[in-house]
């Protein structure tokens, strides 16, 4: 498993082409999630939603605040049960979690007491990896976002960013085909943002994985996306699916390009449009 861990890290185009497979990675049909609430009724959050997901694709999402992006994020990733609707995970009903699918969030969760390596390494323990591997690949990660010389270091010694580069790579640390991040540059100022976002776009580039991001930032999900999904307010569903048709790699001069204001134009369009709806 490492020799092919390796071969996918230094040629992840040539992964990401080929995908590990052509079944998608998310196939839903009309899929709904309701909780109940402190009375007990019944609280429509999402759907239906629809959504197809192929391998090597970076989904964005945006949509208004409670609209239920994180439950549609949750249910992806088997931690909430959906209420209808058929769901698919690389082809099989999705009905747990997987140690295939990687999770990023806002906050990042490291433990104070623990170094930065030993953070990284948690996942080894819980999800049984081989050790040595998981050491070995640990430190590819390290080095890879830069982190390689604060492994030995807390948590509160490192920014804000440097923070949640190593949430990533702890997410990444079992290889996972499928990266879900919940508005992961949510907590960082706006140079740190811009900054990581470009550097999860180019190493995702290089990993060769699906991502599927929340974000409140248009211009961050049109930065990173292949296609961005608009949400209409709770119980949300998808109202649009933007192409982003710009070149890869992006960069900070991906934002000026007249394609990527007309994008961003479309999906401020689409959110204020039905805001204007709901008032
Ligand atoms: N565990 C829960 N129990 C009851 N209601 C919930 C729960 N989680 C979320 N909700 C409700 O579902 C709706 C969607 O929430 P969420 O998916 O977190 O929205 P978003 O991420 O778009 O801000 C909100 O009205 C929220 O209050
Ligand atoms: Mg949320």
């Amino acid at each position: 498993m490492n020799d092919a861990i390796e071969s996918r890290m230094t040629d992840g185009s040539r992964a990401k082409q080929a995908g590990t497979s052509s079944v998608p990675v998310i196939d839903f049909t009309a899929v709904t999630k309701s909780y109940k609430d402190k009375a007990g009724l019944d609280v429509h959050a999402m759907g239906p939603v629809d959504l197809k997901i192929e391998p090597g694709e970076f989904v964005s999402v945006v949509g208004p605040s409670g609209c239920g992006k994180s439950t549609l994020l949750r249910v992806i990733a088997g931690l909430e049960t959906a209420t209808g609707g058929e769901l698919k995970r690389y082809g099989l009903p999705l009905d747990e979690p997987s140690y295939e699918v990687g999770i990023i969030f806002q906050e990042h969760v490291l433990f104070p007491w623990a170094s930065i390596i030993e953070n990284v390494m948690l996942p080894a323990d819980i999800l049984h990896l081989d050790k040595e591997a998981a050491r070995k690949r640990a430190w590819q990660l390290l080095e890879m976002t830069g982190l390689k010389d604060f492994a030995q270091h807390r948590p509160q010694m490192l920014s804000g960013g440097m923070k949640q580069r190593a949430a990533f790579c702890r997410a990444m640390l079992s290889d996972p085909r499928f990266l879900l991040l919940d508005e992961p540059f949510g907590a960082l100022d706006a140079l740190t943002r811009e900054e990581l976002s470009l550097e999860l776009s180019r190493l995702w580039g290089e990993l060769g994985r699906s991502a599927f991001m929340i974000t409140h930032d248009i211009e961050e999900a049109i930065l990173l996306g292949d296609r961005v999904l608009v949400m209409s307010p709770r119980p949300g569903r998808i109202i649009a699916d933007i192409k982003v048709d710009l070149p890869r790699p992006r960069s900070v001069g991906t934002a000026v390009l007249p394609r990527f204001q007309e994008i961003k134009q479309q999906v401020r369009e689409l959110i204020f449009a039905r805001q204007k709806d709901e008032a």
